[in-house]
């Protein structure tokens, strides 16, 4: 429930978001703007330099991704955004040397490649996926529809016409452009709100076409790209909001049952350092393993102070030694049991949901009290050189088996 009601406000915050701004919303230069997710499926990427030993001590590793035998993603500002990793040298050499799938935060949005209604804009999100390719990384597409208010465009908002053909459209279009370019897609993301009594977010789509969006979305994607991976994406549907993940399996359910061409299901993991249990995310995974659907965390961040602890907030004002190791251990757990229940061929990859502290986007959030959360893998400064953390370490640790 706590981390049910910390995603309930950041997603009504977004929607405060002006249009346009993506969320980088960065203040000043050391802690700023907002980056964010990813996800994906083959594991076939490889990323280009490979080194692929571990170094000695603490565990680090020269490159992450080559430990793992799926995609191991990092979610990226880019195009118009502030702090873009196209314009940080240092960020495109960290994010080569250990990552091997980018998701955009924001720029593959409904918002930004469809702004008008006979007008796409691919630009930003090519030059993303040019860099990506020449430097054989692979792309997550997120997300063909996502509810959140800024990220429709304001078009289709008011939109008169057939709305069923309308929405076919753009996803065919989108999937269209980026097919050969994109290994997987969130097709619809957020969809589910376990407060409604049919499990149905009350959104744009759900009023103009009923449920009957969500399978719609993904026909037209498995039509216009037959060979990537297509996942249902959300968050809070980890284990520990029973209710959520109740209405996640009711619509997988419906969908398999529909015969709707569905891969797997992305689960955010925007979660806290000691909450949900690592047997609630156990079962969560275990459950969507049943339906022989393959499991990615999209989205992963872990932040320091939990704001719907029963303790004091912030639990720790500063990045203590013990706060690393706590977060450590968390990391390690979170890809430790993604390890253990989902078996090799189910595993569509891990993203974190940025790179370096300063980039998260938790740092927008007001409920954070001001203080730092330090939720990623590495450490600035804010150009770089990026430092890789305890975190970081934890996740080594788990995809080795130690
Ligand atoms: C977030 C971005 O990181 C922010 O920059 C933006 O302001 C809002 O969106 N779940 C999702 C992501 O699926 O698209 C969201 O990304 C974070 C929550």
């Amino acid at each position: 429930m706590k981390s049910f009601l910390f995603i309930t406000l950041v997603v009504s915050l977004f929607g405060l978001t002006a249009c346009g701004g993506g969320g980088s919303s960065s203040t000043d230069s050391s802690s700023s703007s907002s980056s964010s997710s990813s996800s994906s499926s083959s594991s076939s990427s490889s990323s280009s330099s490979s080194s692929s030993s571990t170094s000695s001590a603490g565990g680090s590793a020269s490159n992450l991704y080559s430990l793992a035998e799926f995609p191991i993603g990092i979610a990226v500002s880019a195009g118009d955004e502030s702090r873009s990793f196209l314009t940080i040298p240092e960020k495109q050499n960290t994010i080569k040397q250990h990552f091997n799938q980018i998701t955009a935060g924001n720029i593959m949005k409904m918002s930004y490649l469809h702004p008008l209604e006979n007008s796409y804009s691919f630009d930003n999100a090519d030059t993303m996926v040019n860099w990506a390719e020449a430097n054989g990384l692979t792309i997550h597409g997120h997300t063909f529809i996502w509810h959140s208010d800024y990220q429709v465009p304001s078009w289709m908002s008011s939109y008169a016409g057939d709305f069923a053909t309308m929405l076919d459209d753009h996803v065919t279009t989108i999937a269209d452009h980026f097919k050969g370019h994109v290994v997987s897609w969130d097709v619809v993301n957020e969809a589910i709100d376990e407060n409604q009594p049919n499990c149905y977010r009350d959104s744009l789509f759900y009023q103009r076409l009923g449920s009957d969006y969500i399978g719609n979305a993904f026909r037209a994607a498995r039509a216009a790209d037959p060979s990537v991976d297509l996942y249902y994406n959300d968050f809070d549907t980890e284990g520990g909001n029973s209710g959520k993940l109740n209405c996640l399996l009711l619509l997988v359910d419906d969908l398999l049952a529909n015969d709707v061409p569905i891969d797997g299901v992305g689960f955010q993991m925007h979660v806290q350092v000691d909450w949900p249990s690592a047997s609630s995310i156990a079962s969560a995974f275990q459950a969507i393993v049943d339906r022989g659907l393959k499991v990615k965390i999209t989205e992963l961040d872990v932040p320091i102070n939990n704001p719907y602890s029963s303790a004091a907030f912030p639990q720790y004002p500063s990045y203590t030694a013990e706060a690393a190791a706590l977060q450590k251990a968390r990391y390690k757990s979170i890809i430790k049991t993604y390890l253990d229940v989902v078996p090799q061929h189910l595993r569509g990859g891990v993203t974190i949901w940025g790179l370096w502290d300063g980039d998260s986007w938790l740092l927008d959030f007001s409920n954070r009290q001001g203080a730092d959360d330090w939720p990623l893998l590495f450490s600035g400064p804010s150009n770089g050189p990026y430092e890789t953390k305890a975190a970081f370490d934890g996740v080594v640790e788990a995809l080795t088996g130690q």
